[in-house]
């Protein structure tokens, strides 16, 4: 390849200041719309939850159910510090183990009856549990403990799942396991449990994300649906920003077409692949289909060339890279732009502090990613960058169910 179209390919993936600029000012203008219940690609769904006080106390079982694993742990809350006393980590798919929970071929009873077996395996039979529960798929929820699947995403598709009450087929499933005394209270977004977790810390953070193998954005408003909220943007359906054909390829080739188009930008879940297309394109490699995991991208980007990549030439592994920075920059670009949307939302001059609180693999493992995101944000923000901080918040959002538990409990318990 020549060195012109590697410089082609940076303009590709190039997202400038001035595009941070205009992408942020069309987040805040899609949320603004979301929120006027107006025709959107943001979903801006109520969470019924606030942020918590610092001072919940207590054990919990906090189930957190990603896109890659499921985790069932048991967490004790000690104020402002939480500790993991039990965990039970499952892959949904595991060929080697041969399942797959994430297929059509499942049915959701199958599904609930392998996640209680992991709840099962971190209780202490006999005794008596509240359960908070993170679901990282956007859901309509009409309280804090009743949540509809609208739809899949990250390439999950049971069956039985979508249009359901999933703290219904949960407690069912514990019900069939004969844990009667583990009691769901409360079922809540990735983001907004990071967000739970980061404020149980430092009630400065207004903002959860996640940038793993899914990626989106919640954040804590006090008035939009009458009563102060955190809301589940549901930013990786965002559509605002234009598609380079490497995108639609992607995009084609995916389970929903047309839908969670900025995610299919950002996420771990399809960075991968998105660089595998160009690098076929661009410098003639013939990777194939989804062998370009996340965690191949984090070993090339740190000099490491596994498998097939071992055999190729010096230059081609120096091209490689390149492409890969490219395409792990624009993710950390794009999310620090809707970031600032956000913070441009719930605090127009950026007069107060922020803390952005961050749960993810991409986040905390990619190298380089913190880094462009925190330049990003820098100039896009400006002057009123050093009032923003992203700051890691690792298990939040397995602990923010075991929060959220606990300061629905709280209230209860205050109610007259
Ligand atoms: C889901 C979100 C979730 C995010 C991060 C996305 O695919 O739609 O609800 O918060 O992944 O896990």
């Amino acid at each position: 390849m020549s060195t012109a179209s590697l410089l082609e390919l940076a303009k590709v993936f190039a997202i400038t200041s001035r595009d941070l600029v205009k992408i942020a000012a069309a987040f805040q203008k899609d949320m603004e719309s979301g929120l006027a219940c107006q025709h959107r690609s943001l979903k801006m769904l109520p969470s019924y939850l606030t942020k918590p006080g610092g001072e919940e106390t207590g054990l919990f079982v906090a189930l957190d159910f990603g896109g890659t694993n499921i985790r069932a742990q048991v967490v004790e809350l000690a104020g402002r510090r939480w500790e993991i006393k039990q965990q039970r980590v499952q892959l949904l798919k595991d060929a080697a183990a041969m399942y797959d929970y994430t297929s059509t071929t499942t049915k959701a009873e199958a599904l609930f009856d392998f996640i209680a077996a992991a709840i099962a395996a971190v209780v202490e039979p006999g005794r008596d549990y509240f359960l908070g529960h993170t679901f990282s798929f956007p859901c309509q929820q009409q309280s804090f403990n009743q949540a509809m699947l609208l739809s899949w995403t990250k390439e999950i598709s049971t069956t039985g799942v979508e249009g359901e009450d999933v703290n219904q087929l949960l407690t069912a499933a514990l019900l069939r396991r004969g844990l009667d005394k583990v009691t769901p209270c409360v079922i809540l977004n990735d983001t907004v449990g990071t967000l739970m977790a980061g404020a149980y810390l430092d009630a400065r953070a207004s903002i959860g994300t996640i940038c793993g193998t899914g990626h989106n954005t919640c954040y804590y408003d006090p008035s939009a649906y009458g009563a102060p909220m955190i809301i589940n943007i549901e930013s990786g359906n965002f559509n605002g920003v234009p598609c380079t054909r490497y995108d639609s390829q992607l995009d084609a080739a995916s389970d929903k077409p047309g839908s969670q188009l900025l995610e299919k930008m950002v996420a771990g879940r399809y960075l991968g692949e998105i660089v595998r297309l160009a690098a076929n394109d661009a410098i003639g490699l013939t990777l194939p289909p989804l062998s370009f995991t996340a965690e191949r991208l984090a070993a090339v980007l740190s000099g490491a060339f596994d498998g097939i990549l071992t055999e190729l030439e010096l230059t081609k592994k120096q091209q490689l890279a390149e492409i890969s920075r490219l395409v792990v920059e624009r993710s950390a670009r794009l999310a620090a732009a809707t970031y600032a949307g956000v913070l441009r939302h719930i605090d127009s001059e950026v007069r107060r502090e922020h803390i952005i609180a961050v749960d993810g693999s991409l986040f905390e493992k990619m190298p380089g990613y913190s880094a462009a995101m925190n330049r990003a944000l820098g100039e896009v923000l400006g002057s009123k960058s050093h009032q923003v901080k992203v700051s890691l918040t690792k298990d939040g959002s397995g602990a923010g169910a075991a929060i959220a538990a606990a300061a629905i409990l709280k209230k209860q318990r205050c109610r007259p």
